[in-house]
């Protein structure tokens, strides 16, 4: 493969996402954690898969940042993760900690990389990694909008019984329960949601979608979900290694854009080769600005407990 994959954390999400960033071939993967063997036994075991797979990109597992050296994208995945009653924003103090430390040692290895954050409190670690690493914000990405708007087209199609790659839908925002779904910009091959579904199926598919991530905290009792949140970042790194220029919500430095300043919050970009390739401007309806603002005020409350 030409192009090169770091993925920071060997846990669930990260050995997920180097799977299927490597089952797809679309760039070697060096996976790395602290704990000594788990990379390493993570990265044997997927190339011993690959004979039957059929893949030819290579994995490495490590605990040594100089294997990570010019990496094309970093997906940062360190951390801890949310038990049953937690809410994201009680991983800050740890999580923030865990990612100065991962960031400082990423961009001294790959310094061209375009880094994906998705470690939790997501939009609060984003800036953090954005003010942590120096890069230009179009290189620093969180990865919340795509998973939860797959959240959200999964809740439609099951609500209307049509296959679920039909459905496309918006969910902007904050990665918490602030988050905006945007029931006016989600069609079924084109037909709004809003033609086929009734105002109060709607609000509950919103709501669902809200808890999304806590319905799979609440049923796996230990551990949050994994299959797609790395399903999502991996699409996000598809777009950007195959410059497809996909518009996709993502969590992205804002300076003005939609009314806010100096913050990370989910909106649709373009996502090229050279990471956010434009911020998209859509129309919002004034409640809808009205959630955004709501979103990123969570966001700057928790960016003060910070003391950057
Ligand atoms: N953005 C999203 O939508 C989204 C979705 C799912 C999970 N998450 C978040 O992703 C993170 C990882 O979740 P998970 O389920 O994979 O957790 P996990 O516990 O399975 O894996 C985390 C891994 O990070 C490693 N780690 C800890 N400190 C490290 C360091 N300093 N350097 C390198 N590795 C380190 C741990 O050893 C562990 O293997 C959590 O914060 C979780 O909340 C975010």
């Amino acid at each position: 493969m030409d192009k090169k994959v770091t993925v920071v954390g060997a846990g669930f999400v990260g050995a997920t996402c180097a799977r299927r960033i490597i089952e797809k071939d679309l760039a070697d993967v060096v996976l790395i954690d602290i704990i000594e063997g788990l990379p390493q036994g993570r990265a044997l075991d997927l190339m011993e898969s690959a004979p039957v797979e059929g893949y030819s990109a290579q994995i490495i597992g490590t605990n040594d940042y100089n294997d990570t050296k010019n990496s094309d994208i970093v997906v940062i995945t360190a951390g801890i993760a949310r038990k049953p009653g937690m809410s994201r924003d009680d991983l800050l103090q740890t999580n923030a900690k865990i990612i100065k430390d991962v960031v400082t040692k990423v961009v001294s290895q790959s310094p061209n990389a375009i880094l994906i954050m998705v470690t939790n409190p997501l939009d609060v670690i984003s800036y953090l990694a954005y003010k942590v690493s120096g890069f230009k914000p179009n290189r620093i990405i969180g990865m919340a909008g795509v998973l939860d708007s797959a959240r959200y087209r999964y809740f439609i199609a099951e609500a209307l019984g049509v296959t679920p790659h039909l459905v496309h839908a918006f969910v902007l925002g904050g990665h918490g329960d602030s988050m905006v779904p945007l029931p006016h910009y989600s069609t079924v091959n084109g037909i709004p949601i809003t033609q086929l579904l009734s105002r109060k199926k709607i609000d509950e598919i919103n709501e669902r979608t809200k808890n999304g991530g806590a319905e799979i905290v609440a049923l796996l009792k230990t551990g949050s979900a994994y299959y797609a949140p790395s399903a999502s970042v991996v699409e996000m790194v598809k777009s950007i290694l195959l410059n497809e220029n996909k518009i996709l919500p993502c969590c992205v430095y804002l300076n003005g854009e939609y009314g806010l300043k100096d913050i990370y919050c989910g909106v649709p970009v373009r996502l090229s080769k050279n990471g956010v390739e434009e911020i998209v401007k859509i129309d919002l309806t004034k409640e809808e600005l009205a959630s955004l603002n709501k979103s990123s005020d969570a966001v700057k409350e928790n960016i003060k407990k910070l003391n950057l």
